[in-house]
């Protein structure tokens, strides 16, 4: 059988094939974090550089697996969690993937409680990672246009199972635990990948926990990293405008409202893609970069380059963004 550990090209290049201890892991969660920098230099050749955070590496499929990490840590670490103790929350599908990830690790029953208009794909790869699905009917939606009313919606079951299951409710949208995540790991792994040369930070806006937690670790360290949230086009509520077109494409961010995590002072800007732009970039990350993503993560790639292009910057900055999750959940 091929040991995936192994380098069979390395050989030839004349490195050394030893397998390193830390290159066996002692469990899934060990794939969660540290994850690649990709530079996407056939879409953007230049001036300056665009880097993706590939975060659909892990083994949810999303960035959400790191706050979906953390948040059980932590829940452990305060006693409000213990093996065979339930774990429910309300999620769009990723932050669900990353909870049945980590809770199976653990040894806590998950059940997820989404919005009937996420996508099948998601309620699928939930269920087959042994979660408890439950599925709530849309208030104004569409199927695979989630609104805010319809996440209210799912939010009020969650919390009412929760309390009829005596579960740990993990509440990403209050739950400090997934600013942190990123706080500690994404901002700083690219932070280090880059070697502090960044100009620009842009991340798409669901709880807020990965612009909020990222964007503060790296202003800590050089305060002039210009940071920019995406919005789908006409759910601009972070830009202070009224929010005209509730249902869009981009799945897992824009619902409406301003979530709790939110720290206007990290903001520089922020910057608007419609479900178009997001799904010509979509294809074109698959097509000229290999990389099959999702909607959120092609919205922060457009964003990325609108902000390049924008002079704003300097000749020939260094753009770093975020690969939300896998193309393959839609
Ligand atoms: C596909 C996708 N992109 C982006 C995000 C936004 O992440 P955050 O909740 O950290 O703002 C989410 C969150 O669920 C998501 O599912």
């Amino acid at each position: 059988m091929e040991d995936a550990n192994i380098d069979r090209h390395a050989e030839t290049r004349g490195e050394k094939t030893t397998v390193s201890k830390d290159a066996i892991l002692h469990s899934a969660l060990g794939m969660i974090g540290n994850t690649p920098l990709v530079s996407l230099e056939r879409i953007h050749p230049g001036p300056g550089r665009l880097l993706a955070k590939a975060e659909f590496v892990q083994p949810g499929g999303s960035v959400k697996d790191r706050a979906a990490l953390r948040i059980i840590q932590d829940a452990y670490s305060a006693g409000k969690l213990s093996p065979g103790k339930p774990v429910v929350e309300m999620t769009s599908g990723n932050m669900g993937a990353g909870l049945a990830v980590v809770c199976n690790v653990m040894g806590n029953p998950f059940v997820a409680v989404m919005s009937e208009g996420n996508s099948p794909a998601r309620a699928r790869m939930l269920e087959s990672l042994g979660a408890e699905v439950v599925l709530v009917p849309q208030v104004d939606g569409a199927p695979g246009q989630v609104t805010g009313r319809d996440i209210e919606k799912a939010t009020e079951r969650a919390v009412e199972l929760a309390q009829t299951r005596g579960a740990f409710y993990v509440d990403q949208f209050n739950n400090v635990s997934s600013v942190l995540a990123h706080e500690a790991g994404t901002g700083p792994e690219i932070w280090e990948a880059v070697g502090g040369e960044i100009d620009g930070f842009v991340a798409a806006v669901g709880s807020g926990g990965a612009f909020v937690g990222t964007s503060r670790f790296l202003k800590r360290r050089k305060p002039s990293v210009y940071c920019a949230a995406v919005e789908p086009e006409g759910a601009e509520i972070l830009a202070g405008k009224k929010v005209t077109k509730p249902k869009h494409i981009i799945q897992g961010i824009g619902y409406g409202i301003v979530p709790p995590h939110w720290d206007v002072s990290l903001a520089d800007t922020t910057i608007a893609v419609s479900d178009e732009q997001a799904a010509r970039f979509r294809k074109e990350l698959a097509n000229k970069e290999g990389l099959c993503v999702g909607f959120s993560a092609a919205a922060n790639v457009c964003a990325s380059l609108k902000l390049l292009s924008s002079g704003r910057l300097g000749a020939s900055p260094t753009v770093v963004t975020i690969l939300c999750d896998t193309g393959l959940k839609y």
